[in-house]
């Protein structure tokens, strides 16, 4: 029998992926700590997180504090997570974020909403990700939006709302490689609908 095909493609960039471990979607978990922290310096290290950070990380690090070593810092951000699901802050909708890991290594986010509001049905959309800078171009944001899309389709979402800036090309292609569909552009954003059942 045929070896079955890879989940994603290796890209001539980046550090190989583990040879004995396939990325999954988990949920935020303190087992992850030291590599989430690594990732969340990462990102950080690009200038993300400063007060104009209007994405979801930058909420989570005036929510939970830039990483300072200790233990607190990733339950405070076990507790914000929890919060996006059950308690969300007025502006938000219940959401569920995802990390997606490779073995004990943490490679980016992912978060579904689990419905829209008006704000989020003209930017922001379902569904919203990062990839830590040095995990990029190797498929990661593709095969983790393809792995959460089934989690939108139980949630009753059949054509998920996934928004981008114009500029932002990668995301453009993780978009349209998974099926996405411009719906149209208002001021400066892409707005794709993506079908979440094959
Ligand atoms: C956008 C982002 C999630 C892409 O993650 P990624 O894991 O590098 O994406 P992939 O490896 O799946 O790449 C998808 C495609 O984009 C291309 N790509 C990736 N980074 C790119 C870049 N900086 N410029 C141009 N193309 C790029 C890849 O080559 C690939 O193209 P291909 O399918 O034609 O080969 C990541 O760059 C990121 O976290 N950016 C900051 C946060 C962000 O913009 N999130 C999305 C908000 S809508």
């Amino acid at each position: 029998m045929s070896p079955a095909p890879p989940r994603y493609q290796l890209r001539e960039t980046g550090p190989p992926p583990s040879v004995d471990t396939v990325p999954a979607l988990i949920l935020p978990t303190a087992r992850l700590s030291d590599s989430y922290t690594a990732g969340v310096q990462e990102f950080i290290a690009e200038g993300r997180g400063g007060p104009d950070d209007r994405s979801l990380l930058g909420d989570l690090l005036r929510d939970a504090g830039h990483p300072d070593g200790t233990d607190a810092w990733i339950h405070r951000v076990l507790d914000f997570e929890r919060r996006l699901t059950t308690d969300p802050p007025a502006r938000f909708v219940p959401s569920t974020t995802y990390w997606w890991t490779d073995g004990d290594t943490y490679l980016g986010r992912i978060n579904l909403r689990h419905r829209l509001n008006e704000a989020l049905s003209e930017v922001g959309g379902h569904i919203g990700y990062d990839v830590r800078p040095t995990a990029r171009r190797r498929g990661h944001a593709t095969a983790m939006l393809a792995a959460v899309l089934p989690n939108a389709a139980a949630l009753g979402i059949d054509q998920a709302l996934i928004t981008c800036d114009t500029e932002n090309t990668a995301s453009r292609k993780v978009i349209e490689a998974n099926g996405g569909v411009l719906e149209d552009e208002r001021e400066g954003t892409l707005r794709y609908r993506v079908p979440t059942a094959p």
